[in-house]
């Protein structure tokens, strides 16, 4: 698949998981390609964790449903009623969580290029992140990010040490097909923005153009 056939199919997928098992090889190729993403100084300072098992598949769904109570418990009226209708993850669906965690000790203690930087770390585990998901996409396969979660829950029901965070539960999964529209755009959640709202000349100019 062309690199920007692959931007633009990806979906965040939530409701087309068939339930298929995906096939070990093609699992190894998109791990393969989270850890050949660029890294703050090399630190490659991510760990993914392959949960299958139904029970702590349920287990995390369930966790996943409270936060959502949590979060609309806070909104009142059209947000309400709109975020009602959406669907925010297909966990037990797709059949396979990829917990990728972020830990900040890899590389040692002395990273080339963190020291006024923190957060560099973090961005080296979504670029790896964002890797696996067109990677999955060129393969055909869904991807679905769940950030509806405690940290310190993800981080016992998976055994993580205290360090490591977990930045992303992933369903990963066989899909039918990708959908079109993002579906926080068909359901009239958010749209794409333009991309001349974003762009800026020399300067940062506040709500330009
Ligand atoms: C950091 C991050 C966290 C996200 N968390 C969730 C989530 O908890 N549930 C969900 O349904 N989608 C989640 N998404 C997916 C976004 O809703 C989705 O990317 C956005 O609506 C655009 O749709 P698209 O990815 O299909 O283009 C998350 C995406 C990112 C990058």
């Amino acid at each position: 698949m062309h690199l920007y056939d692959a931007i633009n199919q990806r979906r965040d997928t939530r409701s087309e998981f068939t339930g298929e098992p995906v096939a070990p090889e093609v699992l190894e190729r998109i791990l393969s390609a989270a850890h050949a993403a660029p890294s703050v100084g090399m630190s490659q300072p991510w760990d993914f964790v392959l949960v299958r098992d139904p029970d702590s598949l349920e287990r995390f769904h369930s966790h996943v449903a409270t936060e959502r109570d949590t979060f609309a418990a806070t909104l009142s009226g059209e947000r309400a009623e709109t975020f009602s209708r959406i669907k925010i993850e297909g966990i037990r669906e797709s059949g396979l969580g990829i917990v990728v965690g972020y830990d900040p000790t890899r590389g040692g203690p002395d990273v080339l290029g963190r020291h006024a930087i923190a957060d560099a770390g973090l961005y080296s585990v979504v670029c790896a992140i964002q890797n696996l998901w067109l990677a999955a996409t060129a393969e055909g396969l869904g991807v679905g990010w769940v950030s509806f979660y405690r940290e310190d829950f993800l981080r016992s029901l998976v055994g993580m040490p205290e360090h490591v965070r977990p930045v992303a539960w992933l369903c990963v999964g066989t899909v039918a097909d990708l959908p079109e529209v993002p579906d926080l755009e068909r359901f009239g959640w958010r749209h794409r923005s333009a991309l001349s709202s974003v762009i800026h000349e020399e300067r940062y100019a506040a709500g330009a153009p």
